[in-house]
């Protein structure tokens, strides 16, 4: 079975996508077989994959019960579009509203070792679905005054899933995303992370570049347009594996991807 990674902020604009698409690219590098589910009906993360925009079906089509998830892979990705925004009102007036993802998902999570999905940025119905589809959280935060708001009601969120709906649910990390280091704002960040939140937030920061916006736009990895920068997310995936169980051998893949793409 897959080990289902919902990353999600209370926030827009943390990097949530740009961490879904990246280390979904990292792990397929390493040959982990990844499945991307775009959750958030901008539909940002089939853009940053260069899927056609008028792909069908899609994960809207899928929770309105119109087809399979299987169905709706497409390049190992189940993508979005605005048609989302109508199938979340049309789910929020049904029993087990809050389960339809996590039923849906069953059809595919024997073909994948990880499943990420991508939350789209409120802590609506689609972010609950997401938490109860999935067994571990990722929350993003950007290097900004308060971050540790966001992540706080990012928290009672999952706790609130897990105490309601999913009991396996558990907290993969924090994330601190868009850092420029060299700024008061960017350390002030990780350090009321890092007291409040302790061990769980990820010792790899995701650092901010202009380059990540100029390779949204183009479609491409991280990893090819700027590899010095998509070391972030090599070492953000080391630490995602080492945090699920039984990753072992998909970390041992993962090292060897390392090692080829490190500069000599
Ligand atoms: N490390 C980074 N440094 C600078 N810009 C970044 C970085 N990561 C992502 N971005 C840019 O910031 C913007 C927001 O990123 P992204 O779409 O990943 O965030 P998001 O949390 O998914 O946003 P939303 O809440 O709208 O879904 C995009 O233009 C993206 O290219
Ligand atoms: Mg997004």
């Amino acid at each position: 079975m897959a080990h289902t990674i919902a990353v999600l902020s209370q926030k827009g604009g943390t990097g949530k996508t740009t961490t879904v698409r990246t280390l979904a690219d990292v792990l397929r590098r390493s040959d982990v077989r990844t499945l991307a589910v775009d959750l958030d009906p901008q539909g940002n993360l089939s853009d940053y994959f260069d899927l056609p925009t008028d792909v069908e079906p899609t994960i809207a089509d899928v929770l309105s019960g119109r087809a399979q998830a299987e169905e709706a892979v497409h390049e190992d990705i189940i993508p979005a579009n605005l048609s989302l925004a109508e199938a979340e009102l049309m789910m929020g007036g049904k029993m087990g509203r809050e389960l339809t993802l996590r039923r849906a998902l069953t059809g595919v999570a024997g073909e994948y070792e990880v499943i990420l999905i991508d939350c789209p940025p409120s802590l609506g119905l689609l972010t609950v679905n997401a938490l109860v589809a999935a067994d571990r959280a990722l929350i993003t935060a950007e290097a900004q005054y308060f971050a540790l708001q966001g992540v706080e009601q990012a928290m009672q969120v999952v706790e609130l899933a897990r105490d309601s709906l999913n009991p396996q649910l558990t907290l993969l990390g924090v994330l601190l995303n868009l850092a420029d280091m060299r700024t008061v704002h960017s350390r002030e960040a990780l350090l009321s992370l890092r007291e409040r939140f302790g061990e769980e937030v990820f010792d790899t920061v995701i650092r901010a570049s202009i380059a990540y916006a100029e390779s949204a736009e183009r479609a491409t990895s991280i990893l090819d347009h700027r590899p010095d920068l998509g070391a972030d997310y090599m070492a953000l995936a080391e630490e995602v594996l080492e945090r699920l169980p039984d990753a072992g051998e998909a970390r041992g893949r993962l090292r060897r991807l390392a090692a080829q793409s490190a500069p000599t």
